[in-house]
């Protein structure tokens, strides 16, 4: 960490390197050139460099996004001495490689969910992880949607015994980008850069939100999915995650799934459903959850975001019902930082919110949340779900 103060700030620097520069790579940059004007925050973040495999375009995207320096190679950006965090907005499948060498070459670690591309590597990411603390240095999953101000608001409900024992908790993350069989085939529809498909992407964020508002684990699944169209068209052009250009080269398989449902049972005995899909036409990124419990019930929707919908069972049936709280005051989670009641957040606050939560744990030397322990518990749902999918929905444990 730099120890000069930042003219101007009175708090010492921190140097952020961010390695992607696409979708993920936007959306955290403007998390860490926001974060410092909106939050008061006891380090100065820094956009110190990012990293692209192009030399032009990320000289262009640093130019774009706010970054001081660009670099070629995600080896250079970790050996900077003005890099204190490296911040991975890549495919998965670079997503082991680049944080344990970040690790080991003493920079704190934010990786982008799902954590990793299997459970083997989540594990090896885990262990560097656990290394990388004793010696002082912090890794964090990007689990973003815990930091809409309506899901940690709920999950300080469900901790404050609002709920009561927990009976059901009902997920479902919804997209539609993949109705179309003639969309793309981008690094989101092969394994090898994946990893899974609408499981590992929407999936991955309803098992984390789900574990993180019931405060308990999954401890087994029972399992769906399915590839509804098995082969698209590979274009020439450059490929992002969600678009693609140039002209068609044929078509090529799908090596993912479309659609991925499943049942679980939490610790506690709660029962859990999960639906993951990119083919529920009309929703563009619907992720819904409700959790029904013996004193009440909470219930959130992403497209609503700034509102989060509540029962308490243990008022007189005659006046109980659901009633929308508005989290736009001042005391609910994060919005100190923000406008006067009513003035409503989006998606992009989300990031800035990771972005201080990353900050104050590392100032003050504290696991921040989610950990990559945490990002390992997902992985291994994720791979209980695959595994009881392969055996005709077989319930399949989740190892602790
Ligand atoms: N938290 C969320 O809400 C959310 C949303 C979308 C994606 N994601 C996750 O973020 C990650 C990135 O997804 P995306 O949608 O931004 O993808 P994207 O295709 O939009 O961007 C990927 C970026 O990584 C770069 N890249 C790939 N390999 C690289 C390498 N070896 N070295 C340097 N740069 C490399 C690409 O050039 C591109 O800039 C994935 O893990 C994805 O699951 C999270």
């Amino acid at each position: 960490m730099g120890t000069t103060q930042e003219p101007g700030t009175g708090r010492r620097p921190l140097g952020v390197g961010m390695v992607g520069y696409a979708f993920m790579g936007a959306a955290h940059s403007q998390g860490w050139r926001t974060v410092g004007r909106v939050f008061d925050l006891p380090l100065n973040p820094v956009l110190a460099a990012v990293c692209g495999r192009d030399g032009q375009a990320v000289r262009a995207a640093a130019d774009r996004l706010g970054w001081a320096a660009a670099e070629t190679d995600w080896r250079a950006l970790i050996a900077r001495d003005d890099v204190d965090v490296v911040d991975i907005c890549t495919p998965g499948d670079s997503h082991a490689e680049i944080a344990v060498a970040a690790l080991e070459a003493g920079k704190h670690v934010l990786c982008e969910k799902p954590l990793a591309n299997t459970v083997d590597e989540a594990e090896a990411m885990a262990e560097a992880a656990e290394r990388a603390r004793a010696r002082g240095q912090l890794a964090m999953t990007g689990f973003n949607y815990r930091r809409v101000p309506a899901t940690a608001l709920a999950r300080r409900m469900v901790a404050e015994g609002r709920l009561g024992a927990l009976r059901h908790v009902r997920v479902s993350y919804l997209q539609d980008w993949l109705v179309d069989p003639d969309f793309p085939l981008t690094w989101r529809l092969k394994k090898e850069y994946a990893g899974s498909g609408a499981l590992g992407d929407l999936g991955a964020h309803a098992v984390d939100l789900a574990q993180y508002l019931a405060g308990e684990r999954i401890a087994g699944v029972s399992a769906l999915t399915e590839t509804f169209v098995r082969e698209r068209p590979v274009l020439t052009g450059a490929s992002a995650g969600l678009a693609a250009g140039g002209s068609s080269l044929g078509r090529g398989p799908v090596t993912v799934d479309d659609a991925a449902l499943f049942t679980a049972r939490f610790t506690s005995g709660a029962l859990g459903s999960f639906e993951a899909t990119r083919f529920a036409a009309g929703r563009k990124n619907a992720l819904r959850i409700e959790l029904n419990g013996e004193k009440g019930s909470l219930a959130f929707d992403l497209e609503r975001l700034n509102e989060l919908s509540f029962h308490d069972h243990t008022e007189p049936g005659v006046s109980a019902g659901f009633r929308r709280i508005l989290v736009t005051e001042p005391d609910h989670p994060y919005l100190e930082g923000w406008w006067p009641p009513g003035h409503g957040l989006g998606y992009e606050h989300t990031f800035v919110h990771q972005a201080r939560d990353l900050v104050h744990a590392i100032a003050a030397g504290e696991q921040p949340q989610p950990s990559f322990a945490e990002g390992l518990r997902v992985q291994r749902v994720l791979a209980a779900v695959e595994e009881s999918a392969l055996k005709n929905s077989v319930y399949t444990t989740v190892p602790v």
